[in-house]
This record gives C-alpha cells, sequence and structure tokens, in this order.
C-alpha cells in the first residue's frame, strides 16, 4: 500500500514509519512526504534518504479549499492509496475528510477520547491522571476524532513535567504508529458501526500496546 505522510514540523513519528516501511515484508511503502511548512525540519529527513518531499505552504493559498486541492493533487500524482497523518498541524475541511474516508489515519498523543487538541500533557498532567499514552485512528472531520485502530498505554510518573511526558509518549508513538499502519496496510483493521474491528486479533497484533507492561512479560 503507498502511503502519503503529512508532517509540519520535527516529523519524527515520518521517520519512525519510513524505517518501517524499510524492512522486508512491512506491507506499505512510503510514496511522499508532504509539509504544510516550508521549515519543517522532517522534510530534510526525508530528501535524506531519497524521498519525494514536498512543500505545499498554505499560507500561498487563498483558501483552506485552494490548499487542499494542491495537497489533493499530489498525493494522487503520487499514487497515494493512504494518508498518514504524522505531527500534521493543519485542520482539513469536511470535503477533503469524506474524499479520503477512511483512507486517512492519524496518532494523537493521548489515550483518545481523553486530551484531544493542543497539549493534551499539560492537562494530563493538571489533572493528576496515573494513566496517559497515545492512539491512531482514522480522520474524521472533528478535530482528533474517528475510529480508534490502536493505543499504547504509558505511565505518567512522580515529578513529571511536560516535555518529560512528552517524550516517553513519543517513544511509544514510534512503536504504535507502524504496528497500526500495519494492521491498515494488511487489510485487518477494518471500520464497521465507526468503531474498528481488527481481523485476527491475538497477543501477536494487539490493539492495545503498553510497551511497559510488554517489556515485563
Ligand atoms: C507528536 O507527538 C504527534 O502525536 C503530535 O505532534 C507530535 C509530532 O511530532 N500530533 C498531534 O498533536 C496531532 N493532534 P513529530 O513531528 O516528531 O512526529
Amino acid at each position: 500500500m503507498k502511503i502519503g505522510i503529512l508532517i509540519s514540523g520535527r516529523g519524527s513519528n515520518m521517520q519512525a514509519l519510513v524505517k518501517a516501511a524499510a524492512e522486508p515484508d512491512y506491507p506499505a511503502e512510503v510514496a511522499v512526504v508532504i509539509s504544510n511548512r516550508p521549515d519543517a525540519l522532517g522534510l530534510e529527513y526525508a530528501r535524506h534518504v531519497g524521498l519525494p518531499a514536498v512543500t505545499i505552504d498554505h499560507k500561498a493559498y487563498d483558501s483552506r479549499e485552494a490548499f487542499e486541492r494542491e495537497l489533493d493533487r499530489v498525493l494522487r500524482q503520487y499514487g497515494t492509496e493512504l494518508i498518514c497523518n504524522a505531527g500534521f498541524m493543519r485542520l482539513l475541511t469536511a470535503g477533503f475528510v469524506d474524499a479520503w474516508h477512511d483512507r486517512q489515519i492519524n496518532i494523537h498523543p493521548s489515550l483518545l477520547p481523553a486530551y484531544k487538541g493542543l497539549h493534551s500533557h499539560e492537562r494530563v498532567l493538571a489533572d493528576g491522571v496515573k494513566i496517559t499514552g497515545c492512539s491512531v485512528h482514522f480522520v474524521r472531520t472533528a478535530m482528533d476524532a474517528g475510529p480508534i485502530i490502536a493505543q499504547a498505554a504509558v505511565p505518567v510518573l512522580e515529578g513529571d513535567e511536560p516535555g518529560d511526558l512528552a517524550a516517553r509518549v513519543l517513544q511509544a508513538e514510534h512503536q504504535l504508529y507502524p504496528h497500526a499502519l500495519k494492521l491498515v496496510a494488511e487489510g485487518r483493521a477494518r471500520v464497521r458501526d465507526e468503531k474498528v474491528v481488527i481481523d485476527g486479533n491475538d497477543r501477536a497484533a494487539p490493539a492495545l500496546f503498553s510497551p511497559l507492561i510488554g517489556a515485563r512479560d
């Protein structure tokens, strides 16, 4: 399955997907990396490993629709079958989201549906919850909403600052996203009644992914 990765910045999740896709037998290949910001660090990495890396600067377009028309055109030009949002910080209109229905996934650094939106780690710490994590989900028009494919649980530790928590969750993101993409690319994660069903769900391919617990097994 050919994927197009959308980024806006550092692109560490994009790197995790690129590395996974380089493995023999991985069921997805990266067709193009697109950033809406010309200064996104991730573009350099994509170019460095020889991938098409395209900037579509949203500021250069009169409207969201015009920006998205170009985004859609470039994605199709590279034969994209599935879009992976990886730190892509631009809201998409219903027209674009509907055109890629069940063919666009996103990673968010919380256990959705909790802590949607920005500054999730700050809010997790303010609430004093003991477990947070990250989620990969199919994209719908509402922000950070849509059928959940897989989640990773991450502990909140005593004395954590937002940056500590962000770094710990990010490590889990780098494991979770390739895992979730594999499930989708193999056709095993399917949406039924707006929930994801994983075909042949078993311990080898869990939808709940908890690296720390797994490490102790
Ligand atoms: C990641 O933590 C990702 O989950 C988050 O932005 C970061 C991007 O880092 N995405 C969102 O908050 C989307 N709502 P990266 O550029 O290094 O992958």
